[in-house]
């Protein structure tokens, strides 16, 4: 085979050291399929989902299962790729990020596991959102109408994932409780597009492995709009993310993103200082 531990036969399934727990539209497939490129880390394609839905099963079906999440069948792929002694082993599952469980049932598997956050300005992050559940069910009200609990008032409805995954700092208020800062590595989503090697380098420096990927493994796809792979570790040709990823959104009426902008902002700034990082959505 062509992947770095030699044949798919060697190695062993470990746990992961590392997680990308979220957010959800912030640009997290990008963020894995990046990451895998390096020969020192080994990545699960799919989303696990065992932090939140999968976790009665318990670490040794998280560790050894063959049955993919998602799908019917068993899968030839099992779960966890195996790895060699210096590969990291990194799994994604962008709603970890908001599962009130999470920080815990994580902290009890390894206190020192590596958690990777990419982040994305809250507002934008809720029309992708909603972008996406509007592809799958045309029938749903619109965004301006989810949006608010009472619109004259100006009451967002906070109960609405869409709005409340934004909220970032209340979610990572309950990732402090078991995890440091410096435990929590944070991408920009917006930096991640204009600067994918920059982002890389220093998802890598946290991640505590080479600077392996560099601007020399991108190139921008202007067709596309977005940055894409020279190449990666299974093949040699050019690769962009699929067509579900880089969307043109539903078109909101300005009033109402300034609204939100509003709403967002003393969360936004409260996360700014927490993080130590202005990562300049207001
Ligand atoms: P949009 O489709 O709204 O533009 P996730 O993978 O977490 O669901 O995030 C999807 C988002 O990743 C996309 O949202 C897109 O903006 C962003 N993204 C970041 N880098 C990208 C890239 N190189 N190619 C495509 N989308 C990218």
């Amino acid at each position: 085979g062509s992947n770095h531990s030699g044949s798919p036969k060697l190695g062993t399934k470990r746990l992961p050291q590392a997680l990308i727990v979220g957010v959800k539209k912030g640009g997290t497939r990008a963020v894995l399929e990046f990451i895998r490129v390096h020969p020192d880390v080994r990545a699960l394609g799919t989303e696990p989902h065992f932090f939140d839905r999968n976790y009665g099963r318990g670490l040794d079906w998280y560790r050894w299962s063959n049955v993919q999440p998602g799908l019917r069948k068993t899968s030839l792929r099992s779960l966890m790729p195996r790895t060699l002694e210096s590969q990291i082993t990194l799994e994604k599952t962008p709603s970890y990020f908001v599962t009130q469980e999470a920080p815990r049932r994580i902290f009890n598997m390894s206190r020192d596991t590596k958690l990777i956050v990419v982040v994305r300005n809250p507002v934008t992050r809720a029309i992708s959102d909603y972008t996406q559940t509007l592809s799958k069910k045309p029938d749903i009200p619109t965004f301006e109408g989810l949006s608010f609990r009472n619109r004259t008032l100006g009451l967002v409805d906070v109960s609405w994932n869409a709005i409340r995954i934004g909220m970032y700092v209340l979610h990572l208020e309950s990732w402090l409780q078991y995890f440091p800062l410096a435990q929590i590595h944070f991408v920009s989503g917006e930096r991640l597009i204009t600067d994918p090697a920059g982002e890389m380098g220093r998802v890598q420096d946290f991640l505590g492995i080479k600077r392996f990927i560099t601007d020399k493994h991108f190139y921008f796809n202007k067709t596309k709009g977005f940055p894409c792979l020279k190449k990666t570790e299974s093949s040699l040709l050019p690769r962009c993310l699929g067509k579900s990823k880089g969307r043109t959104h539903v078109q909101i009426d300005p009033e109402v993103i300034d609204q939100l902008r509003e709403f967002y902002r003393p969360y936004n700034i409260k996360f700014y200082e927490t993080v130590g990082q202005d990562f300049r959505w207001e």
